[in-house]
């Protein structure tokens, strides 16, 4: 695992943006496993507007996101569907029908995810996964647990994590209890894994994962066995390491 150090917020999305851009110009076709949050928004629009200037496309590339919350249609405005539209989708050359976000709308979202899982795999799973980090370490909707999850199942969201995400509904009351996440083994299985991180509320979950115990109690902290990680984190989320 290496952790590249940013001066901001800006730096860390231009640095992701730089990595991301590379892949997909060495290889077009590339499997993206792309994330949701605020962290890598600022990733997102440096990619569309490099597409836009022609320095790379997303045109032969497919990709795979980590998560959706339960319940949600892909139409509503908290959905990761609406989201990876708004924010990479719509403003990128990728073909939408290459794009794949769990079904949180799924009349049974249990074997819904059991094709996700399927889907991903017979892809070949992904070439460069992205990835943000919860203050409590999660990956994806992977909570801090007694085991790692190995593929993508459904998840009971935690306190502190509905807690977090209430800032962006209407009332805590209306955050989804439950999510859909690629397990951490379909996480592991990325060729390539990519974490962002930005803000002093991270940092301790930073330090966790890269220089903690290996514990599913920091989910993230098993990335330190990946092959091929690199963590960007901004001074902020860097200041415990
Ligand atoms: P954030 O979420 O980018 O909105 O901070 C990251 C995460 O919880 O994985």
């Amino acid at each position: 695992m290496e952790l590249v150090r940013a001066k901001d917020y800006t730096d860390m999305s231009r640095k992701a943006a730089n990595i991301i851009s590379a892949q997909v110009i060495l290889h077009p076709d590339t499997i993206l496993g792309l994330a949701t949050g605020d962290t890598p928004k600022g990733t997102y629009a440096q990619l569309a507007e490099w597409q836009k200037k022609g320095d790379c496309s997303f045109a032969r590339c497919s990709s795979y996101n980590l998560d959706e919350y339960v319940g949600l249609s892909d139409d509503h405005p908290q959905s990761y569907h609406y989201f990876m539209r708004k924010y990479f989708f719509d403003l990128v050359d990728i073909d939408i029908a290459n794009t794949h976000v769990p079904d949180g709308a799924a009349d049974d979202p249990a074997a819904a995810c059991e094709e996700y899982d399927r889907m991903v795999a017979a892809a070949g799973y992904p070439d460069l996964q992205l990835l943000g980090i919860g203050r409590n370490g999660h990956i994806g909707f992977n909570e801090p647990d007694d085991h790692f999850a190995r593929g993508t199942h459904v998840v009971d969201l935690t306190e502190s994590t509905i807690e977090a995400n209430s800032r962006l509904f209407d009332s805590i009351d209306d955050v989804p209890r439950q999510a859909m996440s690629m397990g951490i083994q379909t996480i592991m299985l990325a060729r390539r894994i990519l974490v962002l991180a930005s803000g002093a509320d991270k940092a301790q979950a930073v330090h966790d994962m890269v220089f903690g115990l290996i514990t599913p109690k920091v989910p993230a902290s098993i990335l330190q066995l990946h092959p091929n990680c690199t963590v960007i984190a901004d001074e902020a989320a860097c200041s415990l390491c």
